[in-house]
Parts: C-alpha cells; sequence; structure tokens
C-alpha cells in the first residue's frame, strides 16, 4: 500500500473522500518496492522487450493494441523444454518486482527455468493509450485484472510459439501481494498455460463478506504488541494525546516542531491527515518487519518495529507530551533512518511513486477490499466499513462505482476447491495475511504459514538473518514446483505417445 498512500494525503484533500473511505483505499495499496536487491550476488540481468497487445480482449468493437513492457532472463534456461517461472506483474514498474524477487534468481539455474517478468497494463510503460491512459474513465476502461491476466496468457502463448524449445516448457506463475492474487488467478482461469502458480502474500479472500473486516488492523496491533512492552496500548493513546494537544495553536505548533513537519499543522484537517500518515506509517512497518536490514518502502532496520517501539514502552499514564515526543521518535525510525530526512512530509510514507492511482482505479472498480477497526481489539481510533461512502469516493474520483460481489463471482471467492497446483504462502506478522489462504484446501491448493514472516518474505533474496520458517517454506515451494513440472512432462509424453 506504501508508497501509493504517498499522494493519498493530497487525493484526500483535493477530493474530499470521507476518511473511512480513504481508509479504505490505503490499505489496499500494497505494492512491493525495494531499493538496491542482490544480496546474495546473483546478478539480475535480463532482456527488455515488448509485445503488442490488444487493448480490449473481451469486446470487439476496440480494435487497438498497446506495447506490453516484459523482462526474459534465459542465462540458465536449458532448451528444448526448460521451464518457464513467469511473474504476473501487478500494481507498478516491473523493473521494481524483477530486482525485489530473488527467489525466482536463485531458483532459475537449478531448474534450468527461464525467467519471465511481465508488467501489468497500466503501469510502468505498459500504458495502452500512452500518456491519456488515466485522463479519465472512458481510458481507464481497461483496466481490469482480467484483462490483464488475458495479456499475460496471450504473451505466453506467444514467447511459446515462437521462442524455439520453449514449444512444451511448462510454465509456472509467481506473485506477491496483488502480483500473487494474478498467479493464483492465472492458473485458475487459465490451466491449459500454467501448470502451476505460487501465491506470496495474495489476499484473494480480503473481498466483502469473506473475512472479518478488522482483521487486518488486529495483524498490524499485535505486531507491534508482541514487539515491545505497552507498544501498542501507547499508540492506541496518541490518538487522543493528538487530539488534546492540537486543540491549541502553541500545541499545534509544538507537534510540527516536534516531528519535524515539512509543513506546520494548521487546522483540524491538518490534524486528521496527520492521523491517517501516522496510521499509514504503523501498517507499512507491519509489512515490512523483515529480520535484516532492508531497504523496501523505506531504507530500515532489522525488525524495525521492535526499533521503533524502544520509543513507546511507557508504562501507565505519561504526559501527553512526553507520550507525543516518543511517537515522534518512532515516526523517524520509519522516515529517517538514514539521517537524510531534512523534515517529514505527511503526503508521503514510501519514497518513489508507482502506480498509486491505477490502484485507486482498480480498488474502486473490482478490487473492493473492507477494512475497520473498532479500538479495542486493535490500536486504531474507530473506524467501520462504510461501503456507501467508499462507493460515493470513487464515484466523485473516476465517475465510477465499485461492483462489492464482482471479484467473489469471476475468481471463486472461497469456494475454489476445484482448481489445483497453487501455493499459497502467508507472513504471520504480514497484515494481508488477514484475507489469505491460511489452511490446506486440498493436497494440491496448498497453504504454508510463515509465521516470522512480514509482506512476501519467501519472494525476497535469501539473508543469513532468515528465520528457519522461510527457509522451510522456500524448500517447500521448490518441491511442489519439481512435482507440477514432472507431472506436465509425464503428460506431455503420453500424450506425445498417444499421437504416434
Ligand atoms: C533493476 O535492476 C537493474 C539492473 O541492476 C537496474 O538497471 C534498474 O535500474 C533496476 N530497476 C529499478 C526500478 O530499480
Ligand atoms: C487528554 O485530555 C484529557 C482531559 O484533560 C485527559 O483526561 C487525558 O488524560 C488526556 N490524554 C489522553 C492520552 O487521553
Ligand atoms: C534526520 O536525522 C538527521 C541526522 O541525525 C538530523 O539532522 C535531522 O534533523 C533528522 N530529521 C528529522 C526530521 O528529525
Ligand atoms: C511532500 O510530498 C508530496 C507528495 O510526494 C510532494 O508533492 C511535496 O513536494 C513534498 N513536500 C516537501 C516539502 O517535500
Ligand atoms: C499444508 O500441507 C503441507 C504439505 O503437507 C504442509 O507442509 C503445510 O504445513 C500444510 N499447511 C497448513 C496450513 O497446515
Amino acid at each position: 500500500m506504501g508508497l501509493l498512500a504517498t499522494l493519498l494525503t493530497t487525493f484526500v484533500l483535493t477530493f474530499c473522500l470521507g476518511s473511512l473511505a480513504v481508509r479504505a483505499l490505503k490499505s489496499q495499496l500494497f505494492t512491493r518496492r525495494g531499493g538496491s536487491s542482490s544480496s546474495a550476488g546473483i546478478p539480475i540481468s535480463y532482456k527488455t522487450l515488448y509485445f503488442e497487445q490488444k487493448i480490449d480482449h473481451f469486446g470487439f468493437l476496440e480494435d487497438g493494441t498497446f506495447k506490453q513492457r516484459y523482462l526474459i532472463a534465459d542465462k540458465h534456461w536449458q532448451q528444448p523444454g526448460g521451464p518457464i517461472f513467469f511473474y504476473t506483474g501487478n500494481e507498478g514498474d516491473i523493473t521494481w518486482f524483477c530486482n525485489n524477487t530473488g527467489f525466482m534468481w536463485e531458483i532459475a539455474e537449478e531448474f534450468g527455468a527461464m525467467l519471465v517478468f511481465a508488467e501489468h497494463r497500466y503501469y510502468g510503460e505498459s500504458l495502452p493509450f500512452g500518456a491519456d491512459s488515466y485522463s479519465d474513465n472512458k481510458h481507464l476502461n481497461y483496466l481490469t485484472s482480467e484483462q490483464a491476466l488475458a495479456d499475460f496468457a496471450v504473451l505466453v502463448q506467444n514467447l511459446k510459439s515462437t521462442f524455439p524449445g520453449a514449444q512444451n516448457s511448462p510454465v509456472i506463475a509467481v506473485g506477491g501481494s496483488y502480483g500473487g492474487m494474478l498467479a493464483a488467478w492465472f492458473r485458475m482461469k487459465y490451466p491449459h498455460i500454467v501448470v502451476g502458480a505460487l501465491a506470496s502474500s495474495a489476499p484473494i479472500w480480503q473481498f466483502p463478506g469473506m473475512v472479518p473486516c478488522g482483521d487486518f488492523y488486529k495483524i498490524v496491533t499485535q505486531d507491534f504488541a508482541k514487539s515491545g512492552s505497552d507498544c501498542d496500548k501507547n499508540i492506541r493513546m496518541s490518538w487522543k494525546a493528538i487530539e488534546n494537544v492540537s486543540s491549541t495553536a502553541s500545541g499545534l505548533q509544538w507537534l510540527s516542531e516536534e516531528f519535524g513537519l515539512c509543513a506546520p499543522l494548521k487546522s483540524k484537517s491538518d490534524i486528521a491527515g496527520f492521523k491517517n500518515w501516522l496510521q499509514e506509517t504503523w501498517v507499512n512497518l507491519a509489512m515490512v518487519d523483515y529480520p535484516y536490514e532492508a531497504n523496501f518502502l523505506q531504507p530500515l532496520p532489522p525488525w524495525p518495529i521492535q526499533a521503533v517501539c524502544k520509543y513507546l514502552s511507557f508504562s501507565g499514564s505519561v504526559p501527553d507530551y512526553h507520550l507525543l515526543h516518543g511517537v515522534s521518535q518512532a515516526t523517524k525510525v520509519y522516515y529517517n533512518y538514514t539521517g537524510s530526512s531534512p523534515c517529514l512530509n505527511t503526503s508521503q510514507t514510501a519514497t518513489g511513486s508507482l502506480g498509486f492511482l491505477g490502484w485507486f482505479y482498480q480498488a474502486c472498480t473490482e478490487m473492493v477490499m473492507p477494512m475497520c477497526t473498532d479500538g479495542i481489539q486493535d490500536m486504531f481510533e474507530p473506524e467501520e466499513w462504510n461501503f456507501q461512502a467508499f462507493s460515493d469516493g470513487c464515484n466523485a474520483r473516476f465517475g465510477a462505482r465499485p461492483r462489492a460481489d464482482w471479484a467473489g463471482t469471476v475468481y471463486g471467492g472461497k469456494d475454489i476447491a476445484a482448481h489445483s497446483n497453487i501455493i499459497f504462502s502467508n507472513g504471520g506478522l504480514d497484515p494481508w495475511s488477514a484475507g489469505g489462504v491460511n489452511h490446506n484446501i486440498t493436497d494440491s491448493l496448498i497453504s504454508i504459514l510463515i509465521p516470522d514472516g512480514a509482506h512476501h518474505l519467501d519472494l525476497r533474496y535469501t539473508n543469513d538473518h532468515d528465520p528457519p520458517s522461510v527457509r522451510a517454506a522456500r524448500a517447500l515451494e521448490v518441491n511442489y514446483f519439481h512435482k507440477w513440472i514432472k507431472h506436465a512432462k509425464k503428460i506431455h509424453r503420453a500424450s506425445v505417445f498417444k499421437l504416434h
């Protein structure tokens, strides 16, 4: 969600969404980003190619095409017939995902696999209408997960028919976060094209009526509760302390100075934005609570929530100013770990800029993900899920209203036992695991739990500080890949035998 939320405050102020709708939107922006990546010394090297895709796969009126970007790494590929690992790109620049999916780079040699990273339409360079792609709802109309999956299917078929030696290559889909949802759905919708899928941290059940709307924020809260004594309790109290302190002009000034804000807080609506920004900061920390120093949404120390909680461990009640000093120290762990932020910008919660607007649109149409808080089981101010308010905000912004039940209808919701060969991996620290598949559905719809893992830790490069649970998860994933590939080859041989 992070970065996208960056511009969220601007979004809020400019478009006057209700704050609950805003929170729902924000919570859905869960792009993976990263800085320098290759830790294991596996060099990232790929060719960048473009494929001519139909703008509309499902109707026959719009006949235009656009160039979809994809990356190929075939250094280790054993042809003919070596497997293809296909990353189903999510809401951002595909090179970021490519650089941050060390798992694929690390296993390519063992499998003699070709790696393909396909960019999702409307993100990065893959813009169906160029600079006009976001200009209005007519141009945005082709931004759906179904169109993206069709792009992937057409691309795979083209690769297999044009790449010498790829004709019989088994394809495995891999993705994290929204990309993980796409990987799972790719296998479900196109089982003749992909033999299996690894869907890491993929909240395919974070849709209306499938999981309780409060679970996401409960997990965020648990992460803080177990990372320092009274840490969650003090954050829960901080909202009221902010109200107290900001009720006077001198208090507002103190807050602005204490947090080192780039722009001083002036009004009530600034305070609402400030609180949203803090809330989002805690959520982002939960997503990237990795055991080692990493640069994902921001450069951060190992186990960043523990580092944050060192400043929030007061027991009993402390004066508001004292508490908020702790909060400001804590936020600076997130925003100023490298000491290079002259001031904190409340319009920004992660560095860089990826496809926030595209994801807003997706959240406002198909990807409706209810979120709520009660302030009791979680450490946030109570806020109900209000679909109507959310829908009104979407309509005001995009001239489009969300279809609450569509994702369930098109992708099966909880009723997916008829499918096969999908691994759903989830980290226990990751709030998105709330909407993930956390039990084995059949012996080929497998759930792998990584109790000490944050958001798609398993897809990242191996690291000396990886907990045993993520090592075990990767080993199991690799086993399933071997199994699927072996089975696909057997079926292929049988069909060749029959033909002759
Ligand atoms: C990804 O890695 C390549 C090769 O190291 C680099 O050229 C490129 O800038 C990186 N992309 C991003 C978005 O960081
Ligand atoms: C906020 O002000 C109220 C009323 O003065 C006080 O009781 C409370 O302790 C203050 N702080 C917090 C965190 O509630
Ligand atoms: C960030 O850290 C640097 C170095 O310690 C410090 O000079 C700067 O004031 C900090 N920024 C904020 C907003 O606190
Ligand atoms: C704060 O972030 C917003 C959004 O990225 C940006 O437009 C603005 O210039 C930033 N302000 C400062 C003072 O850096
Ligand atoms: C699902 O089955 C696999 C393979 O038997 C096992 O390793 C895994 O722990 C099971 N997952 C859950 C959530 O029980």
